[in-house]
Formats: C-alpha cells, structure tokens, sequence
C-alpha cells in the first residue's frame, strides 16, 4: 500500500487534485457498525495563507483546494453540524489556513458561538485587519503562532513573517480583550526548533506579561503526506523543509522507531474529528490531504449523511498506509526532549492492556 502511494511522481505535496482514482474509496462498512463520536470539527474558511513556513503545507504546495467560505454556506454547515452530531462541541475556524484572512471572521466567530459551540482561531497574527470586531463577538480560545522572539530566528521557521509585527499586533490584542472585557483564553504556541530553544525565555516574559498562556512543543513535517514522503521519496521534498529537519526534536523515523511499539490500528482523529475545506467538501483528518471520496465526487458535508462520511472515511486507503508506518500515533503523541508522552487516550488504553496482562499472569499462577 505504501508503494502505491509513493509509487505515484510527487513533484510537491500530494494536491488533492493530483491523486488518482485508485486511491478512491468503496462504502465498504456497514454504518451501524460505526461507533464515531465526533467531538470537534476544523473548517478552513479561506484556502490561503499570508505566510509560506517551509514545515507546512503552505509552503510546499502551489495552492489548497477551496476557496473563500461564504456565509450562506457556513450557517448551513452549522445548521447541519448541530443536527448531525450531539456530542460536537468545538468548531476550529482553520485548518491549514489562516482564518484572519477572511474579512467576514467576526461573522463567523459570531455563528459558531450563537450556535452554543466553542470557537477558536489560530493565526500567526502578522495581518489582523478585523481583529477589533472579532474580539468584541468574544471568540472562545485564540492561539498565536510563532517560533522566536527575533526576526532572524523567527524567519527561518515562519518565512514572510515578521515577529515585530506579531509583537505588536500581540499587544493590540491584549488591549482589545481588556477594552471588550472578552473572555477569550489566549495561548502563544511556541514551536519549537533546536534553533529558536534559547529564544523562549524571552517570548514567554512577553507573553506572560501581555496576560497570555504560552505552550511549546516540538515542529512537525505537517501532513501524513509529507511524511510519508520524507519517509520514501525524501528527494521529492523541498529544500527549504529538508534543511529544517536537522532543527526537529527529534528526526521522524527515529520517532516513528520509538513509538512503534505503541496500537497502531486505532486513530482517535479518525473517530472524533470532522474536517471540512473552504468549499465545505469534507478531509480525511486535520493532518491528511488525500480526501476520503471518489475524485468525481462533487458531494459536499451538506450533501451526506454522517453514516455516509464515517462509512468513507474508515475505508481511506491514506489510513491504512498512515497506520502501517505509525504515523498516526506519532501524530497523536505528545513529547518532550528526553521522554515520549503519549496522549492520555493512548496511556489509558496501554494501563488497561497491562491491566489485563498483569490479572491474567495473576490467573496462571
Ligand atoms: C497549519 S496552522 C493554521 C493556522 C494558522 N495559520 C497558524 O499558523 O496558527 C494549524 C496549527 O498548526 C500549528 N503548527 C504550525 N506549524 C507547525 C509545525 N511545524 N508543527 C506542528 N504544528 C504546527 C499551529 O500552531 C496551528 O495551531
Ligand atoms: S503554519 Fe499557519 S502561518 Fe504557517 S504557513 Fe501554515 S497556515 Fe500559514
Ligand atoms: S489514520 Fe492517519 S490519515 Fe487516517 S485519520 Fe488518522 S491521522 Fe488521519
């Protein structure tokens, strides 16, 4: 399965429209056997971003499929959200795009809350043109993107970025939720590289100081594509994320090695995600760009049923392939320099296994 993905003359990361029909999909499952409690949904609004940082998507790929969401079609998506899926309670206005781009965001952010869902935004806040009337609609959670304090180390892991506009456009923030009384829960997501580690002293004083949470963690070559490409074809890679692999936490397949131990057959983005691009045509999960339909398919999220969805979704070729080289679990592993931490869904699943090793070699004896 792996060959045939990689098999395939990847110039670029897989665009959705460059994948062949063979990895189209059957409605194999039966959908009363689909046990999906989908949680949290991730919708592009925009297809663009302002920056081109060489670990995403964005900076390896000429365009994403979708445009620019209207608002007819997002009411309708909400509408439709609330109706499908009981247990969802999160609305993530992104995916791999930038949500401040779109000049209706207060709009947007109004719907998702009106609708009694959590919204939240992340941006890597160089452009914040209607970021006023954002605050005032009291978006849920805010996370700011960035990876240094100063341009020099800032630049090399968000190219076209200017972190001394992002500290600026920090502090407006700041002064914006303090102005509209927002209760918005603001976090810096420090990504991490072993180049910009020095530079987090300071950026978290800045952060702290601004009234904001900071977490960091490690970058990652984004997209299950993208590492399967690095995996077996690393020569069709770009340059400018090849030369920032050396800068990662630690190399990807040596993760992958380290982890491979680990269940790799289950995928909780497969179980509780639902991930829709700017035309609202449904994605595999937020971390794949092969989508889980037919290629002539026109359907949208609006034209299926969530049988129909979780029926596609489970039979993706990507997720084999995706589970097969554990990619999966390293996707949905938490780590830090000395010690993997795996998610607490993986942990509690490990502790129950061991549960049933330990009372079993109890039995025996
Ligand atoms: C692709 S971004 C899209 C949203 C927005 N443009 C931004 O950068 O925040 C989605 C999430 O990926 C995270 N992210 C960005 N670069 C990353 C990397 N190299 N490794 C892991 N996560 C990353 C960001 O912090 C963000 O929350
Ligand atoms: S990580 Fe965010 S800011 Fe950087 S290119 Fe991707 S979408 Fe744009
Ligand atoms: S198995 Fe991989 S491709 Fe499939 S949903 Fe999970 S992370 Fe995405």
């Amino acid at each position: 399965m792996v060959c045939e993905i990689l098999s395939l003359n990847f110039n670029k990361i897989t665009a959705q429209k460059k994948i062949p029909k063979k990895l189209a999909v059957q409605e194999q499952v039966d959908p009363s056997e689909l046990k999906d409690k989908i949680i949290e949904s991730h919708i592009d609004i925009v297809s663009v971003c302002n920056l081109s940082c060489p670990t995403c998507v964005q900076g390896n790929m000429d365009s994403i499929s979708g445009g620019v969401m209207s608002l007819d079609l997002f009411k309708k998506i909400i509408t439709k959200l609330k109706s499908d899926f009981p247990d969802l309670k999160d609305i993530f206005l992104y995916n791999w795009t930038e949500p401040l781009l779109h000049n209706k965001l207060p709009e947007f952010v109004e719907i998702v809350n009106k609708a009694d869902f959590r919204s939240h935004l992340s941006a890597n806040l160089n452009h914040i043109k209607n970021l006023e009337d954002v605050i005032k609609n009291n978006p849920y959670a805010i996370r700011i993107s960035l990876s240094g304090f100063t341009q020099e180390v800032y630049q090399k892991g968000h190219r076209d970025g200017n972190i001394e506009t992002v500290k600026q456009n920090m502090k407006t923030l700041s002064n914006l939720i303090k102005k509209y009384h927002a209760s918005t829960k603001v976090t810096v997501n420090y990504i991490k590289y072993q180049h910009n580690l020095f530079e987090i002293p300071a950026m978290k004083k800045f952060a702290l100081d601004l009234g904001f949470n900071i977490q960091t963690f490690w970058a990652c070559l984004m997209g299950v594509e993208t590492t399967l490409q690095y995996l077996h074809t690393p020569e069709k890679i770009e340059k400018s994320m090849h030369d920032l692999v050396p800068q990662l936490g630690r190399e990807p397949r040596e993760l992958l090695n380290l982890l491979k131990s680990y269940n790799k057959r289950s995928c909780s983005l497969l179980e509780h995600q639902l991930v829709l691009n700017a035309n609202g045509e449904v994605q595999q999960c937020c971390a794949s760009l092969t989508p889980p339909f037919p290629f002539n398919s026109k359907d949208t999220y609006l034209d299926l049923t969530p049988e129909q969805i979780s029926s596609r979704r489970h039979n993706a070729e990507i997720c084999k392939t995706c589970m097969d080289e554990g990619i999966n679990v390293m996707i949905g592993s938490k780590w830090d320099d000395d010690e993997l931490v795996l998610h607490s869904k993986i942990k509690n699943k490990l502790y129950k296994i061991r549960e049933k090793v330990r009372s079993f070699k109890k039995f025996v004896r």
